[in-house]
Formats: structure tokens, sequence, C-alpha cells
């Protein structure tokens, strides 16, 4: 009979030894042969094991490629001289205004020009960010905003430069989340107690706040999802493909991010539906002559990106819309690298539909915010099925609610929507205006600074780009640049950034892109730039 000691069943072999705990591979095998063998002439279904005794294993090989980049030059942190850079207006407090002026060390002013400014103190760090007002507060005082900005990263401060990938988040938006989290979590529209109807209040409230912040007619025009490639999934499954015959077309430009092809990709080959794409000209910017030959009348849909991810490129979405109206086409704007970096009004604009993700903007993961007309959320099919976007279910059939919530089955990322909401009235409250005319200024001046660079080459040189600079630097890999430059704490994005056909329309399959945000400095612009120079 078998004894338990200590709640271990003891294993006992043919010798008569028990074995307590974990057998050995050997004794399992041993154990085994013996349970399963039977016969006079028994033949061991497992093949013994054999003792494991001075085991050699392949040695890993060294690195093929020893990285090409050479140490790199010293980085000299924030120290600046005293009075090189003030505001020449102290109550610089209107909104959408952008006061940039340099005073030199005598105290006079010398020029508005952030240029001017840089070239004088070149390679090294100013207080120059206290001089520049961007809507409603300095460039510093966003910069304080933004905890993760004090991060050091490897001995040196944290230079953030991948916003295309992910934005930081302000204090604001985390310290909504703890208050949501303390004092109002509850899962939303289904409770009859107050935190349930807190929660919802909070939920409904940023819901209203997307709206505001796109110029949405009315809050349930949004749909909340968890990020732009489900809302451009959600409209091509829920609103497109119940339009699609074979023969039908859809068209995407050459900017589009995988999120915004792969979709269309999957409909198309469900109903037999072609894709017709929108070429761009050497500098990244679509060819509207192009365009608007594509349209036939089998075009059933236009979806197309507002901000090209890699190349920066602003597309004209007004024509793009326009056009595509003219022809009684409808159209789906991707906002997800646009909306943190200029105002968007979707009713100025007439879109049909506008997506963007909450992470690029400032919040939180996990959030996005879907504007569709009314009319054609009302036309679409649900997408999820599931609690929350039925009115009432029998076992026969379903009735819905009406949108929003036809679209939002199931439990939302309902913190993270209140996040999103505050992160677009922090934005408000500087003004996007002004942030898109600084984010302009920066990036005119990180194109020039960038160009001084030995053998970089710029890729996407589009009048009015937003946000993205990225390059090639002759005789490194991208994915060596990034990792020099992560030595020093800059953090850029190396790779196909998920738009492989525009890549490949410029004969590359991968660049280093850093990508700015509204607090980008011209000092991380300058650390960029001399860290580069330590490669050329
Ligand atoms: C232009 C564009 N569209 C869509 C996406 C997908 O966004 P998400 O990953 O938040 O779903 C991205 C992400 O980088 C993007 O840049």
């Amino acid at each position: 009979m078998t004894m338990i000691e200590n709640g271990v069943v003891p294993i006992a072999i043919d010798d008569g030894t028990a074995f307590y705990g974990l057998p050995s591979a050997a004794e399992l095998t041993k154990l085994a042969n013996e349970l399963w063998v039977s016969g006079e002439d028994p033949q061991p279904v497992h093949p013994p094991t054999p003792e494991v005794t001075g085991a050699t294993y392949p040695t890993i090989p060294e690195t093929p490629v020893a990285p090409q980049v050479p140490e790199a030059p010293a980085y000299v942190p924030t120290s600046m001289p005293a009075g090189v850079a003030v505001p020449t207006d102290q109550a610089a407090d209107e909104k959408n205004v952008i006061r940039v002026a340099v005073r030199d060390g005598a105290g006079e002013p010398e020029t508005d020009s952030l240029y001017a400014l840089s070239d004088q103190v070149h390679g090294e760090h100013t207080h120059r960010n206290d001089g520049i007002t961007v809507g409603s507060k300095t460039l510093q005082q966003i910069r304080d905003d933004f905890p993760i900005l004090k991060e050091q990263v490897g001995g040196f401060p944290l230079v953030w430069l991948d916003n295309g990938a992910t934005t930081q988040k302000p204090q604001a938006v985390i310290d909504r989340l703890t208050q949501f989290y303390t004092h109002e979590n509850s899962n939303v529209h289904r409770g009859a107690h107050e935190l349930a109807a807190r929660s919802t209040d909070a939920y409904e409230a940023a819901r209203q706040t997307a709206a505001d912040f796109i110029g949405a007619p009315d809050k349930d025009d949004i749909v909340f999802v968890r990020g732009t490639t489900e809302a451009i999934n959600l409209v091509a499954n829920a609103y497109v493909k119940p339009l699609l015959t074979p023969g039908d077309e859809i068209i995407l430009t050459i900017l589009e991010h995988h999120a915004n092809i792969v979709p269309w990709q999957l409909i198309a080959a469900e109903t037999g539906a072609v894709l017709r794409v929108v070429p761009c000209d050497d500098s990244g910017q679509l060819i509207l002559p192009a365009y608007e030959k594509l349209f036939t009348p089998r075009t059933k849909f236009v979806s197309a990106t507002q901000v090209s991810n890699v190349l920066g490129t602003v597309t004209p979405v007004e024509e793009l819309v326009a056009i595509a109206h003219r022809h009684g086409v409808p159209i789906l704007i991707d906002g997800a690298q646009s909306v943190a970096h200029m105002p968007v009004n979707v009713s100025a604009l007439d879109a049909d539909f506008f997506v963007f993700s909450g992470h690029k903007i400032f919040a939180p993961t996990g959030i996005c915010a879907v504007y569709g007309k009314k009319g054609l959320l009302d036309a679409a099919k649900p997408y999820h099925g599931g609690g929350n976007m039925i009115k009432d279910v029998t076992f026969e059939r379903t009735i819905y609610n009406p949108a929003p919530n036809k679209f939002e089955a199931g439990t939302g990322s309902i913190a993270d929507a209140v996040g999103l909401g505050e992160a677009l009235k922090y934005l408000s409250a500087i003004g996007m205006p002004a942030v898109h005319q600084w984010e302009q200024e920066l990036v005119q001046y990180g194109m020039k600074e960038l160009a001084t660079v030995p053998g970089l080459h710029l890729i996407g040189t589009a009048p009015g780009k937003a946000s993205a600079l990225s390059f090639k630097l002759d005789g490194y890999e991208d994915g060596a640049v990034g990792e020099y430059l992560n030595r020093y704490g800059i953090a850029v994005r190396t790779g196909h950034h998920c738009a492989q056909p525009v890549l490949r329309r410029f004969g590359l399959e991968s660049v280093v892109r850093p990508t700015l945000a509204l607090y980008n400095s011209p000092d991380d612009i300058d650390a960029l730039v001399r860290a580069l120079r330590g490669l050329a």
C-alpha cells in the first residue's frame, strides 16, 4: 500500500527503494518502462534516458558584425549662460501665439528667430525653453507637466523622440487615472449605485470632450474602441463590407500604415472587391490628379491618412474628402498621426469617419475615438456582439442599442477613456493652433539641423510636414544608429514602421525615425544632431 509522507506520494521502483519529491528523468523513464511493459520479452516503450554528465552544447557565435558605431562624443548636460534666452512678452498669455525671443548677455533683444537662438548656443544647453511660449504655457512649463521627461536613461537625460509610436502622459492624465480608480471605479451604464453613476458620468463626459476636440456635432457620434487598428477594422467590417460586391473598388493611398491596408485586404478577399492606391511624388506628397483618376462607378469607399507615420506628409484631406464626395463616395480619415499635432474639425472637413488612438495624443493606451456621421453609424452593422450593445435579447432575435453603444459590446476601457478626455482638455487649454505652429517651427528646425549632418538623407520632404524626421545615414545600419542614440538617452525608432509600401516607394526597407511632439525642445534636436555628428 502506498504511504503518503508529508503530502508526497513515494515512487517505488523495482529494487524496493522509494523516492520522494521530483524524480529524475532517468527514474521516470525506468518507472514508465516497468509500468507499461508486459510479456516475457519486455521491450522498453521509451528509450532509457542517458545520464547527463558533462554535456557539451554548441557555443553561441560572437555577434557576426561588430557595430559600426564609433565611440560617441561627450554629451554635454544642461548648462547655460544666464540670461541667454528670455521671453520678450512675459505676459504672453494669449492662446495660439508663439513668442520666441532672444536676449544676448547684455539683455537686449537680438532676434525673434528660434534658428538664430539655436545657432548662438549650438552645442550647449540653455534655458531657452522658458523663452518659448506655446499657447497658454511656456515650453518649459509643458515639459514640467510630463514627469517622464525628467527620467535619466543610461545616465543621460531622456530625449523622447519616439512620439509616432506613442506619446508620454502629462501629470494631469496620470492624476485623473488615480482619481478614477480611487473614487469612481465601476462598470458603466449598468448599476443603480453611486459609483456606477460616477463612472458613467466620467465616461460619457470623456465622449463629449472627444467630440468637442474634433468638432463632431454630437457626443454620440463618437464610438470608443481600443485603437486606430480596431477602429479601421470596425468601419471596414461594420459599414463597408456589407456594401461590397465582386469588382467593387476601395481607394487607399501609398502612405498608409499597415493598419489602414490589411483590414481592407481582408474584406476585399472576402467580397471580391479590389484595392486602388493613390501614388505620391518624390517629396512624399499625394498626387491629387492621380487620385481623382482612380474613381470609377465601382468605387465604394476611400480610406486615407491625414499624416504619414514615416514621412510626416500632411495629406490634402480637404481635397481628398471633396473629391470623394464629388463622386458620391464616403471617406475615412486616419487621424492617428495628425490629431496631436494640428487642429482637426471633422464637421468643417466633412469627413465621414475619422479615427484616432488615445496613446498617440498623451492619453493611455487601449482607447481610441471613432467618429462617424450619424447616418453612417446608424447604417453600419454591429461589429462585435455581447452585452452593453443590446436593447433586448431573446434566443430568436436581438434588438440593438443605437450608436455608439451598438459598437461597444462588453466592458470597454473606461478609465482610459476618462484619461483620454483629460489629455484632450490639457491640449485644448494650451490651444491646438499654437501647438501646430510650434511644432511646425520645431520640424523646420529639425530638418535644417539634420541636413547639416554629413551623409544624412532626409526621407520625406513635403512642405508643411508634421512630426516625423525620418532619415538614412550613409554607412550605418538603421538599427545600429538607434542603438547608438539610445546610449545617450535619445529614443528614436528604426525599422519599417508598419508602412512597407511607402518605404518601398522610396527604394527602402527601413529608416531611422525621430518623431516630435509638443514637448520636444530645440535642445532635444541639438542633442540628436550632436550625437549623429559623432557618427559622420
Ligand atoms: C497612421 C497610423 N495609423 C494607424 C496606426 C495604428 O494605431 P494603433 O497601433 O494605436 O492601433 C498607427 C500607429 O502607429 C499609425 O501611425
